[in-house]
């Protein structure tokens, strides 16, 4: 029998996990194991803390619904999100363009629509077109390829939010054409306040953040043989566009709606974006974050 103390309890859980088959699950439980541990040591996290904490896990687990994902948003707000698609981008073997998060909002199944169309169902501000091509890094048009669009409506709400779920609005795929090329028409979403009505917002309120996240518009992309790329452009002009509470901005990925000789469509403002995809490796998945519905147990049929 040993006498554990703070610093040799580490160790020993560290002994007991030695023999985990998977190698990759040994690295990562054993890497977690140290660092929380040296987090309750430097924090010297009381129990009643430590009851806390364990509290406000369960009540973000209690939070999940087919329609929520609150781990993502916990994970979004204290940047982890960011950090794993920082990564992802630096551990591509040929520069894309970068990624950005994929947020809660996400859905599987979204009409596919004929180039052109009107994401929005009731447009009721300035239409815009959105436009650009899809490249390889080479700049070799990629044809063919999936980009799904989900964005807020002008009321800065997506259709879930607005709608309930019960129908989809302000989301479509696309396909490229024979050159690369993609276009819609969309409104300007109006940019939102994560959700704060649970505990991860309770959190935010806590650390006196705003909650808000600049206008943007996701963007989906995929294509055989690429890394699929999860992103989102941003309007520069928006107030929140320098303090993004969940850390999904970068400078690349700012966008402006203008007055375009190079539209496909006349008569709208449009914002003109490139997407260059990077080769995917055998097995590779591209995405932080996936459709909430997928991580709900199916009701019993
Ligand atoms: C979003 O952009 O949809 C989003 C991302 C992270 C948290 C909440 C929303
Ligand atoms: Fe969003």
């Amino acid at each position: 029998m040993v006498d554990l103390d703070e610093f040799t309890v580490t160790d020993a859980t560290l002994e007991q996990m030695a023999g985990t088959a998977n190698p990759r699950l040994k690295q990562i439980m054993d890497a977690a194991v140290r660092h929380m541990h040296a987090f309750v040591r430097e924090v010297e996290l009381t129990p009643a803390e430590w009851i806390q904490g364990l509290r406000f896990l369960t009540a973000v687990g209690q939070a999940c619904t087919p329609l929520r994902q609150e781990f993502i948003l916990l994970s979004d707000v204290v940047g982890v999100s960011a950090v794993v698609n920082a990564l992802h981008d630096r551990k591509a073997k040929e520069l894309g363009s970068q990624s950005s998060l994929l947020g809660p909002f996400f859905r599987e199944g979204a009409p596919e629509l004929p180039l052109g169309a009107q994401i929005v169902e009731q447009p009721t501000v300035e239409e815009l077109v959105v436009h650009g091509q899809v490249t390889d890094t080479h700049g070799a048009p990629v044809p063919g390829a999936l980009i799904q669009v989900w964005q807020t409506s002008e009321r800065g709400l997506y259709d879930l939010q607005e709608r309930n779920g019960e129908s989809m609005d302000m989301r479509g795929n696309f396909r490229t054409d024979a050159t690369g090329h993609y276009f819609f028409r969309t409104v300007r979403p109006k940019g939102y306040s994560i959700p704060m009505d649970g505990p991860v917002g309770e959190l935010v309120h806590a650390q006196r953040r705003h909650g808000m996240r600049p206008s943007h518009i996701h963007m989906l992309i995929g294509a055989e043989r690429h890394r699929e790329l999860v992103t989102a452009l941003y309007f520069g002009d928006d107030d929140y566009i320098d303090s993004d509470t969940v850390f999904g901005v970068s400078g690349s990925l700012v966008v402006a709606a203008k007055d375009d000789p190079s539209s496909p469509m006349k008569g709208y403002r449009a914002v003109r974006y490139d997407f260059r995809l990077a080769k995917a490796e055998p097995g590779e998945s591209g995405r932080v974050g996936a459709d909430p519905t997928t991580f709900m147990p199916k009701a019993a049929e």
